[in-house]
């Protein structure tokens, strides 16, 4: 279905400054970091050294933490996924623009790339994965895609990207963190350099949205409302293992990440809060009145799912993953 012109046009007049927007969210390519900044180097005489070091420095990783590792890395890895389906939103034209919002397209791509191959590479040395299991669950992922409710509305896309780059954001600061508590600090480095792009593509996101705001306030009050209420699923829901139905391996992942409190319930409360908050909601004015009952819907919101969220409890019982050898 073709969204109101509108849309396209709200789209192409944000995008006109579109080097401006890639020189202020995200990062120079020569200069930025790369996985082997991170990473032993391979051709260096200390190599086999290092790699026993860095094993030794995973043994006393917990279960858990290696599981929502492994499920973070699947899920950085899935870029083809996001990408794709990040080029076919509305306003996004790589045939006719290539320089305006599939530029952006592009370059965050490139950015978010080394996260799937810092990861990956590093739980291959660390010696405690099952690394067929895992890459076989990454392949299933882009095979299976996922299904997040946006449509190709560029409004609804920007909430979904706003909201999921702070979730990653949290969930690696937190991975960070663990990781220097187990006395792991270079892992904690790589979840932390992670980290701090994820937080630079949740202001990018963030920042379009307000400039949506600002064009269209009462259609994007709507989109958001409407996200909202659909609830924003994460990326990687149809995770599944070898054997495993679609979707069934991501409640686990996402159990673990519970327990260990990098990823929660209250969390995704605290992000809808800072969305909120950030996008001066509860100050719209000169909306229609159904965009004004949609912010009184989101406004209301984050108590409402307080008082769930208190409610449901996180099964403490361990699942086996396939993808953990040891
Ligand atoms: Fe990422
Ligand atoms: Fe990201």
């Amino acid at each position: 279905m073709q969204l109101p012109a509108s849309r396209v046009e709200v789209m192409k007049f944000i995008g006109l400054k579109m080097d401006d927007l890639i020189g202020k969210f995200l990062k120079p390519i020569d200069t930025n970091w790369q996985p082997s900044d991170l990473l032993p180097e391979s051709d260096s005489e200390d190599f086999l050294t290092d790699i026993k070091l860095l094993q030794e420095s995973c043994k006393e990783l917990p279960y858990d933490y290696i599981a929502v590792l492994i499920g973070d890395t699947i899920t950085e890895e899935a870029l083809p996924t996001y990408e794709s389906w990040l080029m076919s939103v509305e306003g996004v034209d790589n045939d006719n623009e290539p320089q305006g919002w599939a530029k952006w397209v592009r370059w965050w791509s490139a950015e978010e790339n080394r996260h799937g191959d810092l990861l990956n590479k590093y739980l291959y040395l660390s010696g405690r994965v099952n690394m067929r299991e895992m890459e076989t669950s990454t392949q299933y992922l882009i095979a299976d895609g996922f299904d997040i409710g946006t449509g190709t509305d560029p409004y609804k896309n920007f909430v979904y990207t706003s909201f999921q780059e702070l979730a990653t954001n949290i969930s690696h600061r937190r991975t960070a963190t663990l990781s220097k508590q187990y006395g792991n600090n270079h892992l904690s480095k790589i979840c932390g350099v992670i980290a701090a792009d994820e937080m630079r593509h949740y202001k990018a996101y963030k920042t379009f949205v307000s400039k949506i705001f600002e064009i269209d306030p009462s259609e994007m009050m709507l989109a958001f409302e409407y996200m909202m209420k659909k609830k924003i699923v994460m990326p990687a829901h149809f995770l599944r293992e070898t054997g495993v139905k679609m979707g069934q391996t991501f409640s686990h992942f996402s159990d673990a990440a519970q327990r260990l409190g990098v990823y929660t319930a209250n969390d995704y409360i605290e992000i809808m809060e800072s969305l909120i908050k950030d996008w001066n909601i509860e100050g719209m004015r000169d909306i229609t009145e159904q965009a004004e009952k949609a912010r009184d819907y989101i406004m209301a919101l984050p108590a409402r799912l307080r008082r769930i969220a208190e409610r449901t409890r996180v099964p403490e019982l361990e699942y086996e993953f396939s993808w953990i050898t040891r």
